[in-house]
């Protein structure tokens, strides 16, 4: 695997067996201030070795082991002279490498789980004798290989930890990664710090130096060419890669007539002014907003608005010349998303927006991922430390397809302006009563629904905007936000007093699953 970035040289290898949980067990290790990195089980262990990592952990995974297409593991990694420790399916794959039995079971363990601590050693340094823990398993280890302990059982399940602390082989039957699990983090410091040894030294500082460096090498004198959107990967980017190739950088802007009010003025404001970043603004918003007329499919909507920036884009690089490389904002989940456990067959899916006609503008064909290692919070972090507003760093999600999907039906440029307005007094509201960093996102969407009012002496006929707050964690699940009954009212009356056109605001009531947290 090679690395684009500046990783430590102490590392912790996460192989992946496809819990939902892996992506947790590496931000709680990385909290600590240790890279670690998740890799799909199936990893030749040549390719493990070659990382030198120096710890690995087996996590959980949704198969039986019983499965005849059980996901293995090569078992020379355990005499690679580091740590192990296996998580839930992981101890299963300890157990099963050292000759100890395992037993499918009629009634598996689910959710928070008392469990007793036997041997305070090791992993269990400073623990109580009982800790809540989070279950969730249907197999258990029913005998204990040669050589080990047992350190942790609950009521249902004897042997829930084991250790051959001579071997350093570690396997824990709960899910010390998630939250439920009151020690977790405790459970953390002692494999990393006490156990495997590892100094705290993967942060933000750091990690600039060395991808600077990086970036430097790889680019040498040449030209890197970035998508940006404004939003926040793609402006921690340009920030990044400015800072190690200056001007060679060039980033090109695209107004597609569906952004939020005021946002071109504040892009070229923010990056060409104050950054002085090689920015290229086109407005191309009249073309997107001609080719989306009479067009009310969300999908289509979706479908012109992509290919209409493909072409803009190519139009404007080739204008200014030719590039040795394009750039991206992939961040490390994307990464993980892409890479699936079931194999080499389905590992691949394409990345969202990279698309290969762009590429074929890049003389290199190459391009440079330098937030690939980092979580959304990280990238939070490093734009700070980059001297990056946090209002900036801090910004709700915004659609590719902007305010395209936030309108119901037809996409007009009237309509475009009733929203921008709208959303605008929206956002400034929901920010003076200091609560847009507490929301996962909150925006208002037009409804081209006709309804009655009555302003002043005259009855009015106009349209409704609808306001979609909603919490949520990674934007899979999302509830809807309860916001305060004198905001909420404050808003309704400077969005009716003040936009032409609307008449009525509701506010959207529905969670995801079902529904979903955009309108269209
Ligand atoms: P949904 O509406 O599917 O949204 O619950 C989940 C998250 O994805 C964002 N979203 C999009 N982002 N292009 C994007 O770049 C899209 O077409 C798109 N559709 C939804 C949405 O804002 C939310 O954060």
């Amino acid at each position: 695997m090679e690395h684009n970035t500046g990783i430590p040289e102490e590392r912790i290898i996460i192989l992946d067996f496809g819990s939902q949980y892996t992506q947790l067990i590496a931000r709680k290790i990385r909290e600590l201030k240790v890279y670690a990195e998740i890799l799909p089980y199936h990893t030749p262990i040549e390719d493990i070795k070659k990382e030198q990592p120096s710890a690995l952990i087996l996590s959980g995974g949704p198969s039986s082991i019983f499965e005849d297409s059980a996901p293995l593991v090569d078992k020379r990694l355990f005499n690679m002279g580091v740590p192990v420790l296996g998580i839930c399916y992981g101890l299963y794959l300890v157990a099963d490498a050292f000759k100890g039995k395992i037993a499918g079971s009629a009634s598996g363990e689910y959710g928070r789980v008392l469990v007793n601590i036997k041997e305070k050693s090791g992993l269990f340094k400073g623990f109580k004798k009982k800790e809540q823990v989070w279950m969730s398993h249907g197999d258990r280890v029913t005998s204990i290989p040669p050589g080990f302990v047992v350190t942790a059982s609950s009521e249902n399940v004897e042997i829930a930890a084991l250790e051959n602390s001579e071997k350093k082989v570690y396997g824990v039957q709960f899910h010390p990664e998630v939250y439920h699990t009151t020690s977790g983090t405790k459970f953390f410091k002692n494999f990393v710090f006490n156990i495997c040894k590892l100094k705290p030294a993967w942060n933000m500082e750091s990690f600039i130096e060395s991808s600077v460096e990086t970036i430097k090498r790889e680019v040498g004198d040449g030209t890197v060419l970035l998508g940006l959107s404004g939003g926040v990967d793609s402006s921690v980017t340009a920030a990044l890669l400015q800072k190690a190739i200056g001007e060679r950088l060039y980033c090109v802007f695209v107004n597609n007539g569906v952004l939020r009010k005021d946002e071109e003025i504040r892009v070229v404001e923010r990056f060409k002014k104050h950054m002085n970043l090689n920015l290229i603004y086109v407005d191309a918003s009249r073309r997107f907003l001609d080719k989306l007329k009479n067009v009310e499919d969300p999908e289509k909507k979706r479908r012109i608005i992509g290919r209409e920036f493909v072409s803009v884009f190519m139009e404007e690089a080739k204008k200014i010349g030719s590039f040795d490389f394009l750039a991206q904002g992939t961040l490390y989940s994307d990464v993980i998303e892409s890479v699936s456990v079931k194999g080499p067959s389905d590992t691949i899916k394409s990345h969202h927006n990279r698309v290969p006609e762009i590429l074929k503008l890049i003389k290199s064909g190459k391009v440079i991922e330098p937030l690939k290692e980092l979580f959304k919070d990280e990238v939070r972090e490093l734009g700070v430390k980059l001297g990056m507003a946090p209002e900036l760093v801090n910004r709700h999600p915004f659609p590719g397809p902007g305010l395209a999907i936030r309108i119901v039906g037809e996409v007009t440029p009237e309509r475009v302006k009733v929203l921008q307005l709208a959303d605008d007094i929206l956002i400034q509201e929901i920010r003076d009563a200091g609560l847009y960093n507490e929301l996962w996102q909150i925006f208002a969407v037009f409804l081209p629904v006709k309804s009655v009012g009555v302003m002043g002496d005259k009855r009015t006929y106009e349209n409704v905007i609808a306001i979609r707050g909603v919490n949520s964690v990674d934007a899979m699940t999302a509830d809807w936000a309860y916001l305060p009954e004198g905001l909420l009212r404050k808003i309704s009356n400077r969005i009716i007093n003040e936009v032409k056109g609307i008449n009525r605001v509701v506010y959207d009531i529905s969670s995801k699953p079902p529904s979903t947290i955009e309108w269209e």
